[in-house]
This record gives structure tokens, sequence and C-alpha cells, in this order.
């Protein structure tokens, strides 16, 4: 049987926090990763823009590559786009929420944080989250306005300003959280910063596992057996709806996802892409 193909969508580069679990559970899978850069970040935009683009890019790439599984890489997508993306599409689609209710099984005092984009802190799906799955606990807040693009800078070189990131973070220690839900695909690029800033938490929720094994599953149910996932593939191609950031190539080697190509302006330079 042939590899599985997955195509992997985020607003920027976060989503490859995701890319890199399906790497390591999935390495036989194709997987295509999607950027839509072109309109980042996400959580600057209206809910509306950000569910139409999502929708019509992920439609776009299907006519271009085949495509078994896509995965939404991105929770401030995902809050609002999965029922349309769902209804307008036949193949499976997997989505990134904050993980509350593991956070609630895992905490030991109750104290909760979550660290998002301000967009995701705002949306209704999280508190209807918190509700079914964190009543009992005191689930603190924070909606970073500037980190996914702090982020997207120190992939391509900068450094993170860690001084006004640990400020940013002083919520966390005021309410003796010992638990931080990572409700945003770009930070657990920097995990080991955060770990430092923030010594006395003691679980780091990260989605990404979990969204990697509920791949695995779904291709499962299509018919994908063991011995299409693990062997063989790697990231194939690397989509930009905007500009290719600067120094990309090199992150995607350093964090084990060596792409095959790398395409910017995508879908308007869609005919170099080669379809596989
Ligand atoms: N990686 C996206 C997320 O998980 C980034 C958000 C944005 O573009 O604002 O929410």
């Amino acid at each position: 049987m042939r590899a599985p193909e997955i195509l992997v969508f985020d607003s920027g580069v976060g989503g490859l926090s995701v890319a890199g679990c399906i790497r390591r559970q999935i390495p036989g899978a194709h997987l295509t990763y999607l950027a839509d850069n072109a309109c980042f970040p996400y959580g600057d935009q209206p809910e509306e823009l950000v569910s139409a683009r999502c929708v019509s890019l992920v439609q776009q790439a299907r006519r271009y590559h085949p495509v078994d599984v896509v995965v939404i890489a991105c929770n401030t997508a995902s809050t609002v786009v999965l029922p349309s993306l769902r209804t307008a599409t036949d193949i499976p689609v997997v989505g990134v929420v904050p993980a509350i209710k593991p956070a609630a099984g895992l905490s030991q005092n109750g104290r909760i944080g979550l660290l998002a984009t301000p967009a995701t802190v705002k949306r209704a799906y999280l508190e209807q989250l918190v509700s079914e799955f964190a009543a009992d606990c005191i689930v603190e807040r924070v909606g970073h306005p500037d980190l996914v693009r702090w982020i997207e800078a120190w992939v391509a070189g900068a450094s993170l300003p860690e001084a006004q990131l640990s400020a940013a973070l002083e919520p966390f220690k005021a309410a003796s959280v010992d638990t931080v839900v990572l409700g945003c695909t770009h930070y657990p690029l920097i995990l080991d910063t955060l770990k430092n800033l923030l010594p006395d938490v003691r679980y780091w929720i990260d989605s990404g596992e979990a969204i990697a094994r509920r791949t695995v599953h779904l291709l499962a149910e299509d018919g994908f057996g063991s011995e299409t996932v693990l062997s063989g593939a790697a990231l194939q191609e690397v989509w930009f709806t905007g500009e290719v950031p600067t120094g990309i190539e090199g992150y995607l080697e350093k964090v084990g996802l060596p792409a095959a190509r790398i395409v910017g302006h995508w879908p308007e330079t869609k005919s170099s892409v080669v379809v596989g």
C-alpha cells in the first residue's frame, strides 16, 4: 500500500511542533506543511476570515496533492473552523484545542495556567472546555499578544525578549499554577525557555503527541497498517502563502524535519510544485 499523505496546516511555523510529533510517530507518512503566513497571526484576524481562509486553502491543497488526513495544527483556527471544515471535506480532520481536560487530570493543586493567543483565550469554545472538564480548578489565562511573533522571529534567528516574557508569565507565578497548558502550537518550540522562566511548574501540556496518536488512529481506520506508517519518508513539501521565512531551511534541519521542497507565495507558485 502507498504511504499515507498528511497535510499539516497552521498560520506560521508553530505547527512544526505538531509535525515533529507526527514525524516521530508516523515516519513513513508523506507530510506536507502549509502555513498561511500571508495572514499571520490568525489571532489578530476576525473569526470569519480565519475560518474562510483555512477551508479554502485546505481545499486548494487537496487539488494539488493527495491528502488522507488534514491536521489543523493551530489552536486559534481549530477553535473556530472545525465544524465548517468537516462539512466542506470528506477526509478526516484533526484539530488542536487547548488540552484543558488532561491538565485538570494532572494538576495536583487544581491551579492551571493556560498560555494562548488573545483570540483563543476569548473563544466560547475555551469556556466550554473549562466548564466541562475543569470546573473545579482555577484556570489562570494568559493571552499573549506578541509571543507568536517573537517565536517566528526567534526561528529566523532573533533572540527572545526573555525579560518581557517573564513579566507576562507573572500571573502564573501569582496563582501558583503547577500545570501549564500550551494553548498555541508555537509555544512548544520554546519549551526550554518557558521551563527556565517557570521552574516551579510541574506539568507542561502540549497536545502534539496526542494529535499524532489521533492521526495514527484515523489512518488505521482508513486501512493504513503499520507497514505503511513506520518506515521511509520525510517532510516532503513546505508551502507558505507569504514569503518563505528567513532561516527556515536550517531550522527544519535542526528539528529533524528536512523538507524536499520549500515554496513561498503558495498557491500562486503552485505550478512549480511537483505533485507526488
Ligand atoms: N500556532 C497558532 C496557534 O496555535 C498561532 C496563532 C496565530 O497565528 O495567532 O494558535
